[in-house]
């Protein structure tokens, strides 16, 4: 028979727990704490979770996609804070994010994918967004290692990238900063208190850790906690991305200035380039439940669209393949917010967004745990729009 729950005694229950240490849980529990919320986080390795595998990319106006306009503004608006939110980063914490206002191209390799790339052009100027129209020949004069049979390309100055690993070092040394309380064990189950209001979790060593409101915030991993009533389980499934790390020589120039991208035979290849020396190429994108394994397949296909790119890469070392869980939402944005059970709160489901989305995640979060509503720019994004309360109100009448 295994032990009863157990609660520690010696420190105050905090208004918040957040669940999941991944760079989402990480800044809603640094930004819940700067508010003067007690916040406390568990899971058993802060910092780690997708950002060790995500290239960084934020991508706002590249990854726009069709009936994604409500998910663009809050693209837009978590893009516009990041200039400020990395300097409050690196002010704090004294680490270098690796932020890089390069700029992105993204390129068609034939008829095919310029004709898409046109269409893309084209919504992205209905959006107002600012994009160039450029010539293979243009394409080329701006990142000259472009392979010849590059057809043309969208020139897109306010995409920028970070590097995320360096950015989940710096979130868990601002946590510690504001007195976040960090408990490195896995969370278990949901604790449900009287009255249907989530009142903490229980751990993997049978410890209740209470609090006032608890966030769930666990990526692809967000559906699975034991405990959560079934109409407020997060609809959060993993999409695997497979993503390889080249090291780039340091002469006699880089071989990208910006990040390239392109969708060849269907499939979205980038190579990010940054200053350190480092070259990621990603990402497959794999609907194969909790596999994580690198294939010969992936690392093949990623190598063979990159090089069709760039034909330059294969030169270069190879120093790292990972493969690493997306949080896929069934409307590709997230959830943030209240659910229907009392106390329980959501901030997951970033899907391919999640590094950019994470100045205004943090943000939104601590509004509405401080002051109990979601600000009007995160409302679209409320958990309540899936479930059975919704179903019912989409009902004709
Ligand atoms: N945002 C890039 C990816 O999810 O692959």
């Amino acid at each position: 028979m295994s032990s009863p729950p157990h609660t520690p005694r010696s420190s105050p229950v905090p208004d918040v727990l957040v669940v999941g240490g991944g760079i989402v849980g990480l800044v809603t529990a640094w930004r819940a704490a700067q508010r003067g919320l007690l916040t406390a986080l568990v899971d058993p390795e802060p910092g780690g979770g997708a950002a060790q595998v995500a290239a960084g990319m934020l991508a706002a106006v590249t990854e726009l996609h069709y009936g994604e306009e409500t998910l663009l503004a809050l693209n837009l608006a978590s893009a516009r804070r990041y200039p400020g939110f990395a300097a409050e980063l690196t002010e704090l914490t004294g680490h270098d994010l690796g932020y890089r206002r390069c700029g992105t191209l993204a390129v068609a390799l034939d008829a095919d994918d310029r004709a898409h790339l046109r269409e893309l052009h084209a919504l992205q100027q209905r959006s107002g967004l600012e994009s160039e129209w450029l010539s293979g020949r243009e394409c080329r004069r701006l990142e000259p290692m472009l392979a010849p049979g590059v057809r043309g390309g969208l020139r897109v100055d306010g995409d920028h990238q970070i590097d995320p690993r360096r950015l989940a070092r710096a979130l868990v040394a601002a946590c510690g900063h504001a007195g976040v309380v960090f408990h490195r064990v896995w969370a278990e189950r949901l604790a449900v208190g009287r009255g249907d209001r989530a009142t903490g979790v229980v751990t993997a060593d049978g410890t209740v850790l209470e609090a006032g409101q608890v966030v769930l915030a666990g990526g692809s991993l967000s559906g699975r906690l034991a405990g959560v009533p079934e109409a407020v389980l997060p609809p959060v499934r993993p999409v695997k991305g497979q993503v390889l790390r080249l090291t780039m020589p340091p002469t006699p120039g880089p071989l990208l200035n910006r990040t390239v991208r392109a969708v060849v035979r269907g499939n979205h290849v980038y190579l990010v380039p940054r200053e350190s020396g480092e070259l990621v190429v990603g990402a497959t994108s794999e609907e194969l439940g909790w596999d994580t394994t690198v294939t010969a397949g992936g690392v093949y296909e990623l190598l063979r669209d990159a090089h069709e790119l760039v034909p330059g890469i294969t030169e270069l070392p190879l120093t790292e393949t990972r493969a690493g869980l997306r949080p896929g939402s069934p409307d590709n944005a997230p959830l943030l917010g209240p659910t229907t059970l009392d106390g329980l709160l959501l901030a997951t489901g970033h899907y391919r967004n999640g590094v950019l989305l994470t100045p205004v995640t943090g943000d939104v979060m601590a509004d509405v745990l401080t002051g109990g509503e979601l600000p009007r720019q995160a409302r679209p994004f409320s958990p309540r729009r899936f479930g059975a309360a919704a179903a019912l109100s989409e009902q004709p009448a």
